[in-house]
């Protein structure tokens, strides 16, 4: 992503923004059109969000993660790909232009198909479907022949300075030569920048009733750079590429139910602390609430996509506008390469706002499918377990978003995603070491649970945590450290009924 724009001129105090719902109201995205709840709203709500108490029948509504917004659940590895259920007709079409966008196959410029030319000159992928394949998540690489598109590393050394307003937040500079990630590929004429290594380690973990079960441990390296060593106090974070499903009713949470959830001094004492990541818009140059990304480090599903364009596909648009993406000062000939910008067409941009904004849409309208097999006694058995173990301390179920105007399918919606939007400290093992905005190297943002059960279904493979280390719903629980630890010895400690039952509640997500 490319670096920081200068920093806010009017600081705003981030402990004040958690308590003050008026300027909490500030961090939801700006392009919602908010209705404020009634007194008589805000109670139902919280009624509805309590948690259950009764696990021998499913709750109400709980059948559709996604509210209206759900659909039925294909069979197939199309399950992720449909639009929200309660989209309205007419806006199907821009459904299917931002389909489009998303799906396009970016060529180098110049080229006779003009409108999609300008990728690069480095890149990751040449379309933003090939690392999110079938909209599911991505994986780690086979083997040493297997492609590692989809799981890619951030690069950044120590140094640089905090934007205004944001308080704690630790701050980075891409590296110097390579930028803020690896690119691995590189149009023709150009070098690539180089090719991640991973390696692995089995580790076996004896559970209480005898069975092991093995963890791959990874290590991270970087081989055949194009441009000369990496600054040596580089820090590498891998990212797996996650899945698009139910992103626009993330959105659409009310950020000030998010901040109610923070406990950054664990003052409730329940070993879990949760915290906001504050990141800089670029939209709107002031600093918004965390939602998107594995550390939470983008603030909306626009500026995310507006940074995919620009960094893993070196497409510039309005809000990452240079048109040699991630190439950086040291990186001479890829900044004067020839783009795909023209003058006066697409506002001279690769992306305008229009296409930007139709992947945006796009990405907020894929659709949670529902849920598969909730009244099973196991599912529901593993539901209660999923409560005692203290998983829904971070996997909080359920939300209702914000009422909103001209945004029908995420409007006022009992959602069940599984996510605090926070980020929480998982421990040595699952560390990265590198900070993004207030996340330190050990945190990451709880991810949403919701379709993790139709993972193998919609990609192929069950390979789960930020860089696909964990090869069954099982291993991902077990690499769960930090805050996490009481959780992980509650499951080391379940019987083989009851783990079989928690693993069941997960595939019926
Ligand atoms: C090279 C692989 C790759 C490509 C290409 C790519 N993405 Fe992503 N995407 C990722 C990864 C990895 C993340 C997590 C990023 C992070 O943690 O910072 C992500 C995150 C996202 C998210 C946030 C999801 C969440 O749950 O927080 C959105 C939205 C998104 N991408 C949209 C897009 C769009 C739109 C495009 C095309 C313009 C695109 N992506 C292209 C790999 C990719
Ligand atoms: C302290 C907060 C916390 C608790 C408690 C917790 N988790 Fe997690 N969980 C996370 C975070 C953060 C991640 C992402 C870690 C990573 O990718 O490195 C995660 C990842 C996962 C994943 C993989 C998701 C994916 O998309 O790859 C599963 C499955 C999961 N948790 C299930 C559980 C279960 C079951 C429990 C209870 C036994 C539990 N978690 C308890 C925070 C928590």
């Amino acid at each position: 992503m490319p670096s920081l724009p200068p920093p806010c001129l009017a600081p705003l105090l981030i402990a004040l923004l958690a308590t003050s719902p008026a300027v909490a109201q500030i961090l939801d995205p700006p392009e919602l059109a908010v209705v404020p709840r009634t007194a008589a709203e805000t109670a139902r709500i919280a009624a509805i969000t309590a948690p259950p108490t009764d696990f021998t029948k499913p709750e109400a509504f709980e059948a559709l993660p996604g509210g209206a917004a759900s659909v039925r659940a294909r069979t197939t590895a199309d399950a992720f790909s449909q639009s929200s259920g309660n989209m309205p007709f007419e806006r199907e079409m821009d459904f299917k232009l931002g389909n489009g966008l998303f799906r396009k196959l970016w060529v180098a410029a110049p080229s006779s198909t003009l409108a999609s030319d300008g990728l690069g000159p480095l890149y990751n992928a040449r379309g933003c479907q090939n690392c999110h394949v079938k909209d599911g998540r991505g994986h780690a690489p086979e083997g040493p022949e297997d492609a590692a598109v989809s799981l890619f590393l951030r690069l950044s050394v120590p140094g640089g300075v905090a934007p205004e307003g944001i308080e704690g937040y630790l701050t980075s500079l891409p590296e110097p030569t390579y930028g803020g990630q690896l690119q691995d590929f590189a149009v023709p004429g150009h070098a690539a920048e180089g090719r991640m290594t991973i390696s692995y380690v089995e580790q076996p973990v004896t559970l209480a009733d005898g069975t092991v079960v093995s963890l791959r441990a990874p290590a991270y390296g970087v081989a055949d750079l194009g441009y000369g060593p990496l600054a040596p106090d580089t820090m590498l974070s891998p990212r797996l590429t996650p899945q698009m499903i139910g992103l626009g009713l993330l959105e659409a949470i009310p950020a000030a139910d998010i901040l109610a959830l923070a406990d950054p001094e664990d003052a409730n004492g329940d070993g879990i602390s949760g915290r906001p990541n504050i990141v800089w818009s670029v939209e709107r140059n002031a600093p918004m609430l965390g939602r998107f990304g594995l550390k939470a480090g983008a603030p909306t599903i626009k500026q995310q996509s507006a940074a995919a364009f620009a960094g893993d596909m070196g497409i510039s648009n309005p809000l990452f506008p240079a048109h040699s993406g991630e190439c950086t000062e040291a990186q001479t000939a890829c900044l004067a390469a020839p783009t795909g910008a023209e003058p006066g067409v697409r506002d001279g941009l690769e992306v305008d706002a229009a296409g930007l904004d139709l992947v945006a849409f796009y990405a907020r309208n894929l659709a949670v499918p529902e849920r598969r097999g909730l009244d099973d006694p196991q599912v529901l058995r593993g539901k209660q377990l999923f409560h005692d173990s203290g998983c829904a301390a971070c996997h909080r179920p359920k939300f209702v978003t914000h009422r909103l105007e001209g945004q029908p399918e995420q409007s006022f919606q009992l959602i069940w995603p599984h996510t605090d939007m926070l980020l929480h400290d998982m421990g040595e093992g699952l560390a990265d070491n590198r900070p993004e905005a207030r996340a330190d190297g050990r945190e990451w943002r709880t991810p949403p649970l919701w379709g993790i059960g139709l993972t193998e279904q919609v990609s192929g493979h069950s390979h789960f945590l930020h860089d696909g280390r964990a090869r069954t719903l099982l291993e991902a629980v077990l690499w769960h450290g930090g805050e996490a630890e009481a959780a992980r010895q509650r499951v080391i400690s379940l019987p083989k009924p009851d783990r079989d039952a928690l693993i069941a509640y997960l595939e019926s997500l």
